[in-house]
Parts: C-alpha cells; structure tokens; sequence
C-alpha cells in the first residue's frame, strides 16, 4: 500500500425529512447566498424546504446555473456576492451548482485579477468562503469532496479546479430527493458513480486489499440496485443506497494508498466542452476503448474485477479480463447509455485529434496511473470510441 494522509471534514447529515436541519448548521448571523440550478428546485418541494429552514436568515437567490456550470453566469453571481456582502454560500443541487458554489467560494477570496485563472493555472485553494449543500441528485460525489470542474463556453473549455478549502462544511443527504430525477440523470448518477470507482480502482495492485474491497462493494451495490433505482415506482431504500454509493464513490476514502487513473474522466471532459454530452456519458463513450487500449497495464485488475463483481470465474486471466470489460459496456447499456461517440453526434471526425492537439497545449503529456499516456495515445483511444 501507498503511503497516504487522509482528511475529509465535510459533515454529513443524511436522512429522511433532513434538509431542516440546515438550520443548525450555518451560522445565525450569515449573509446567506442561495444557489440553485434550472429551477427543479422549485417544483419538487425542496425550495420550499429550504426556504422555510432558513426564514430567519438574510438570505438572496441566485437561481439559473446550468448544467456544466458556467464561468459567464458564475461572475455574475460572483457580482452578487460583492454588492450583497454575503459570508455564506448554499448550493442546493446537483454536481453542475454544487461545483459552482465551490468556483464562487474560492472566487470570492482570491486575490489574482482574473478569476479563470484558478482553472488554467491550478491554484488550489486553501481556503475558501464558507458553504454548504443540499445534494439533490446523486452522482458526482461533489457535495463531500473539495473538487470542481467548471465550463466556459466561450472558449469551449471545461477545467478542474479544488483544494483543502473546498470541501463543503456541510452537506444534506435526503434521498427522497431522489423521487423527482429523470430517468436520464437517474442513469447519468449510476454512471458517474460507477466510473469514478473504475477510475481509482482500475489500475494495477498495490495489495490494498481493503481499498479494492470497498470499490468492489460500491460497484456492487451499485449494480444491484440499478433496476430499482430505475424502475418509475420510488423506493426509498434503493434510492439511499443509490445516494450513499455516489458518495461514497468519490469522497477520497477509496483512492488512498493506491494508485489512480482519471484519464476517462480528463478525455470525457473534451466532449462535453466540444458537443455538451452529459458527463457520465461522456465516461461510457470512453470506458471500453480506455480498458481495450491499456490492456497489458490493466488485466490483472480488469480479472480481478471480473470475478469479483461480476462472478466471472471461468478462463485465464487475459479472458476474465476481456469479460470485464464486455460487462461493463452492457452494463451501460442496460442503464439506457449509449457507449460510442457516434451514437451522440454525427460531427466526430477530428475530435481525436483535437482532444490530443489540446492535451498537448496545456502539457498534459502523460496521463494515467503510469502517466504514460501521451497525447497521441489519447488520440488512439478516443478514436477508438467513435
Ligand atoms: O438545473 P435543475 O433545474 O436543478 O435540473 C437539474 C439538471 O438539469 C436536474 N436535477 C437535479 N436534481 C434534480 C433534478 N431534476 C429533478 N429532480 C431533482 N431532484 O438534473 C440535471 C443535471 O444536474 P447536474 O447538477 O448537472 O448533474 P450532475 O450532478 O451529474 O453534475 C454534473 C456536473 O458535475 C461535474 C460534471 O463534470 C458536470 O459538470 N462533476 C463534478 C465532480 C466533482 N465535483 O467531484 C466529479 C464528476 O466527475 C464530475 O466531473
Ligand atoms: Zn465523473
């Protein structure tokens, strides 16, 4: 095992009828910026919610981040938080607001003249303006981690950013929440999850057995409940295994002392900023041909994984491994998920090479666990995925 340190202070208040405890937990002189996406907020009840948890704090809206949350739109709340004199942010929303909120947080102290720069230059944030969340949809594990990945439409880019200062104070995990999600972000959420596993699991051993065994056990429950989660009746007990799988997913706890990949997750970016694809399809259009491509480097854990989460016992190593990943594709596929670019846009020619053409001008010159993957390799595997 890797040597590691471990620190994660976001607290957790999850739980049927929990978004009123809000209340106990921003601190009672707070100048309170509410952030929030689209508008569901406003049609499943939870607005009303928080609304009612925060009626005597001095609070101000800011409605309208969009999914893949905007640079453009974040300045202007950024605009508010200065006019308003805000202390205190409140994301209440899926990863697009929660990531928004974390932007703004490390925005609203920063020093430098142009906030993009945190982006392209990767300063980390030590610390932040305090926030808090309400996560209302599972998937990215954004609401108990200090990452964020921010679009900016204009230049066609999406970045990441993060820091110790970035984690949320707190965050409420109520998963009746989870009744109002579409069937395409309920897909999206076990997508992510499940990739965000992969991509710190699927690597080569370090014999930490413990950190395999919980990957193993969140890929699991995630196929398990799968069908419920899906299924158009809500149920409640899927729905919080589903929830706490998502946080649990990519709180840090599973990435300790091994390493990780993250390349699906660098090249799946360049598709959502080149054609706007949804962030977990984006990682399905990628999976196969990443694993197919980084076979040698990856089988003995693609085995592994194959027998243990999918009771693939039978054959050598290199045809579990194979099974592997032919298990993962239909499991994609039975979530609803198309997992070739082509199936998303009819404009792919080309993406390959831009994808390596800009990898190269940010210097992003090997990614991967091994840090081998050139730009040009990238280029293989994302034309791989056409
Ligand atoms: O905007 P509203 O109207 O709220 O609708 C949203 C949005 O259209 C809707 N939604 C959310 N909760 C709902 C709901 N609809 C009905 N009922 C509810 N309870 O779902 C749509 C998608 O929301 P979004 O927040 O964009 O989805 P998700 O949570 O999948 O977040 C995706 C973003 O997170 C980033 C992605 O790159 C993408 O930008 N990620 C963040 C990570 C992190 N911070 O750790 C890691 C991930 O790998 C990922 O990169
Ligand atoms: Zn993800």
């Amino acid at each position: 095992m890797n040597n590691f340190e471990f620190k994660n202070p976001t607290k957790i208040i999850f739980g049927k009828d929990s978004i009123a405890k809000i209340t106990e937990e921003i601190p009672t002189n707070a100048n309170v910026l509410l952030l929030y996406g689209g508008g569901s907020i406003k049609k499943n009840g939870i607005y009303n919610q928080v609304k009612t948890a925060l009626k005597n704090f001095e609070v101000t809206d800011f409605g309208g981040i969009p999914a893949n949350p905007e640079y453009a739109i974040l300045m202007d709340a950024l605009q508010v938080i200065k006019d308003k004199n805000i202390t205190y942010l409140l994301a209440v929303g899926g990863g697009s607001v929660i990531d928004g909120t974390k932007f703004l947080a490390a925005v609203a102290v920063y020093k430098g003249e142009t906030p993009w720069d945190i982006l392209t230059q990767n300063i980390k944030t030590e610390k932040g303006m305090p926030f808090g969340t309400v996560l209302t949809l599972p998937a990215t594990g954004s609401e108990m981690n200090s990452g964020a990945v921010i679009t900016r439409e204009e230049t066609k880019e999406k970045l990441a950013m993060g820091g110790p200062g970035l984690f949320p104070q707190f965050s409420i995990l109520d998963p009746q929440v989870v009744k109002s999600i579409p069937q395409r972000q309920l897909a999206n959420g076990l997508a992510d999850a499940f990739t965000h596993v992969l991509e710190q699991y699927m690597t080569y051993s370090v014999d930490a057995k413990l950190q395999d065994r919980f990957a193993e056990s969140i890929l699991q429950t995630l196929i398990e409940i799968a069908p419920t989660v899906l299924n158009d009746t809500f149920e409640y007990k899927a729905a919080s295994n589903f929830m706490w799988s998502c946080t649990m997913a990519l709180n840090g706890l599973i990435q300790k002392g091994v390493p990780t990949d993250w390349a699906i997750h660098a090249m799946g970016h360049e598709l959502t900023a080149l054609y706007g694809i949804d962030h977990a399809r984006t990682l399905a259009i990628l999976t196969e041909s990443h694993y197919q491509f980084n076979f040698e480097s990856k089988k003995e854990k693609l085995a592994q994984y194959a027998e243990r989460v999918w009771n693939i016992n039978e054959g050598t190593v290199d045809e579990k491994a194979h099974a592997g990943i032919k298990k993962t594709t239909a499991f994609f596929k039975s979530i609803g998920i198309n997992t070739k670019l082509s199936d998303y846009t009819n404009d792919y020619e080309g993406t390959a090479e831009e994808i390596a053409k800009r990898f190269t001008s940010r210097g992003w010159l090997g990614l991967g666990e091994h840090q081998s993957l050139s730009p040009d390799k990238v280029k293989e595997i994302v034309e791989m995925a056409y």
